[in-house]
């Protein structure tokens, strides 16, 4: 049984864990070339930070397959700090990897592919992005910068067959949560997954964010461009 994705060609940065992984496999299992990079090694070692070494893995995953239609710009980390208490380096330190290194990312998969007659270019943000978020507000601002990036990118690339949408998730279950259920915890003054919990019901699954980009990567969203999809158990929706 051939795969909606059969023969087409995929990059996912941060693709070692979590979602990454998830969306690396849900690409590959429907028949999807997928080239697996991280800092933390992968098929391709890569760190998002370094504007040369992106510009030649995307570059070089298209000249080894012969195309190049799916990118996603997935790399990021966490940083859980009040404001008023985030130094510049610290900001700076995450902004280099969650918002420049997916400008980078994101410039170098449209430029391969309006050259190569389309693809589909998927950003990872946050629901974060979209509301004030007390605690991760230097991670929330890197976020929202990424679902700015991708609805401006989507109307420049759109003469040129190339879509860009970013993924908005809730809390889902990958390390960077529970790295930081601690310290979030602290913070609160209570258990932070009870909060997650009480907004959205449970926390997601790395391979329910896996399926809504399979859709993002295939011709079934064809008509979707510029768009930023949430996907967080309704917590956005709800007004308590
Ligand atoms: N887990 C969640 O609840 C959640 C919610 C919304 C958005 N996200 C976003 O999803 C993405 C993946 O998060 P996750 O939960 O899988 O986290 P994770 O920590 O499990 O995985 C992140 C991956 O990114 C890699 N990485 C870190 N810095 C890198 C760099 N400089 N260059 C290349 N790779 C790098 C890590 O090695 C790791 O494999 C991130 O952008 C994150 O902000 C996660």
């Amino acid at each position: 049984m051939s795969g909606e994705l059969e023969g087409r060609v995929a990059l996912v940065t941060g693709a070692a864990q979590g979602l990454g992984a998830a969306v690396s496999d849900a690409l590959a299992g429907e028949g999807a070339t997928v080239v697996r990079t991280d800092v933390a090694g992968g098929d391709v070692t890569l760190d998002v930070r370094d504007e040369g070494a992106v510009r030649d893995a995307i570059a070089g995953a298209a000249e080894r397959h012969g195309r190049l239609d799916v990118v996603v710009a997935n790399a990021g980390v966490a940083l859980v700090k009040p404001l008023a208490e985030t130094s510049l380096e610290e900001w700076r330190g995450l902004m280099q990897i969650n918002l420049d290194g997916v400008f980078v990312t994101a410039r170098e998969a449209a430029l391969q592919m309006a050259a190569r007659g389309g693809g589909s270019i998927i950003l990872m943000a946050s629901i974060s992005g979209l509301r004030g978020s007390p605690l991760i507000g230097t991670y929330a601002a890197a976020k929202a910068g990424v679902i700015s990036l991708a609805k401006t990118l989507a109307l420049e690339m759109r003469d040129h067959g190339v879509r860009v949408n970013a993924i908005c998730p809730g809390f889902i279950d990958t390390a960077m949560v529970r790295d930081h259920e601690a310290t979030l915890t602290q913070a609160i003054g209570m258990p932070a997954l009870d909060v997650i919990n009480a907004k959205q019901g449970r926390l997601g699954t790395a391979n329910e964010v896996g399926r809504l980009a399979l859709f993002l990567a295939s011709d079934r969203s064809r008509f979707s461009t510029a768009e930023a999809f949430v996907l967080d158990g309704g917590s956005t929706g709800s007004l308590v």
